[in-house]
């Protein structure tokens, strides 16, 4: 199984982002140990994060056909980004969408994600957790 995991704007910063709320792994560690929870079950993953949109649009046009799932951390793209909608629904494989904090405990403007209409599964405020949950529930 080959996995993508995309990370959205300003997750570069995650160590020294706000870490009450995103918490103290950064997201090298994050990565790392994606990577080495999916290789335990046999699966590839690859790995981008971008603060231009653009760029992780054409990163999920090509995995269409290439990749079985895509594991996306939009960021704040989530609740703007009606284009990114657009890619993944044009995306065959499975999607799961991780928030490292509960949106709908936050301001309200984050309780909607335009992503959600398109998930296959929604984790939210497990932290970094979260990404390794999204990894077992595709491969496990
Ligand atoms: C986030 C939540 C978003 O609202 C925010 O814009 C982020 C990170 C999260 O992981 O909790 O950048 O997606």
């Amino acid at each position: 199984m080959n996995l993508l995991l995309l990370n959205g704007p300003n997750l570069n910063l995650l160590g020294t982002r706000e870490p009450h709320l995103y918490g103290h792994d950064t997201l090298a560690d994050i990565e790392t140990a994606a990577q080495a929870h999916a290789h335990q079950f046999g699966a590839t993953l690859a790995t981008l994060q971008t603060n231009h949109e653009g760029e992780m649009i054409d990163r999920i046009h090509a995995s269409r056909g290439v990749m079985d799932a895509i594991i996306i951390n939009p960021a704040a793209w989530s609740h703007t980004s009606i284009a990114l909608l657009d890619a993944l629904n044009a995306f065959e494989g499975r999607v799961v969408e991780v928030h490292l904090s509960n949106i709908h405990k936050r301001e309200s403007f984050r309780h909607h994600s335009y992503i959600s209409a398109r998930a296959d599964a929604v984790l939210a405020g497990l932290g970094a957790y979260g990404y390794r949950a999204a990894i077992d529930w595709l491969v496990g």
